[in-house]
């Protein structure tokens, strides 16, 4: 079940910088996780020891049960895609069809099969029609489009993201999500990504790690971690804005709820149920109807 593994890792920069203090956390095989956390938490620094960027300095790294130590970087880069957070970072081949081309043709695959691999990729990302264009004539986020289909050239299991969708315009979110979500769920890559955005996290993930001062403060599913609001305060976050309009209504206005909305559709599915329920919610109502 578990594909990666982080055992008590720590990592400290040059400068004396503690970035990561004791983590660890268990990556599943097949899930979508966010990693959450405010400026810096040590979110960037932590998805770099995913693909062995970074070493850490005490604690290991397990993939599929075998320590980092075992693999070769190579074989590590394979498993393991990253996407940074800015594209241009990532994006160095003067046309398209060059740079996503570039992982699979140092692997040493056969032309039909670099070929294959980065039609395929492309035609993930739905950019198809942008191979042959050079990187610089591309928009921000046809660009991130790009880094991602670089990454999925090489067929990775697991795929991590550092705060993908920062920049793009809110339909470039759900398009960037959705094809996120079709990649973990119908071609079963595991998802790794880091966010600031916690209104996503609901909506898209099976599960989050929230990052505070280099420690993972606290992990589980969406229901779990935002039921303690007390905890995402603490560590500079927020909830989901529905679920705190609904956490106002639940402990300002009485409007009882067993649990707390977390999405659109979760809060209009109660709100209906209680429209249907005779006393609380004409309360509500009235109170505020002037
Ligand atoms: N190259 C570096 N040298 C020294 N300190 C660094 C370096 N990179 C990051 N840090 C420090 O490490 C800590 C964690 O930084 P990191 O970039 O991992 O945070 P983050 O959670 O990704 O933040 P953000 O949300 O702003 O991207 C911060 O205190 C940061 O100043
Ligand atoms: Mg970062």
């Amino acid at each position: 079940m578990v594909i990666l593994q982080i055992r008590n890792v720590q990592y400290q920069y040059y400068d004396g910088t503690h970035a990561l203090r004791d983590v660890s956390l268990d990556i599943r095989r097949g899930e979508f996780l966010a990693i959450l956390g405010p400026n810096g938490s040590g979110k960037t620094t932590l998805l770099k020891h995913f693909n062995g960027l970074l070493k850490p300095m005490k604690g290991e790294i397990l993939l599929e049960q075998k320590s980092f130590k075992q693999y070769s970087s190579r074989e590590i880069f394979q498993k393991v895609g990253i996407v940074f957070q800015d594209p241009n970072d990532q994006l160095f081949a003067p046309s398209v069809w060059e740079d996503v081309a570039f992982g699979p043709l140092n692997l040493g695959l056969s032309k039909d099969e670099i070929a294959y691999r980065v039609d395929d990729a492309l035609s993930l990302v739905d950019m198809n029609l942008c191979a042959n264009k050079t990187v610089d004539a591309l928009s921000f986020g046809q660009k991130k489009r790009i880094c991602i289909a670089g990454v999925l050239a090489m067929k990775p299991e697991i795929l991590v993201l550092d705060e993908p969708t920062c920049g793009l315009d809110p339909a470039g979110v759900t398009s960037l999500m959705t094809l996120l979500k079709e990649l973990n769920g119908k071609h079963g890559i595991t998802i790794i990504m880091a966010t600031n955005t916690v209104d996503l996290v609901p909506l898209y993930m099976n599960r989050l790690a929230i990052m505070y001062h280099g420690s993972i403060l606290k992990a589980g599913t969406p229901e779990q971690v935002f039921s303690n609001i007390e905890e995402i305060r603490h560590a500079c976050l927020e909830l989901p804005q529905i679920a705190q309009l609904m956490q106002i209504l639940r402990d300002e206005d009485h409007l009882p709820m067993d649990r707390l909305p977390l999405t659109v559709g979760e809060a209009r599915k109660f709100l209906i149920s209680r429209q249907h329920d005779n006393h609380s919610w004409p309360a509500i109502g009235l109170k505020y109807s002037c």
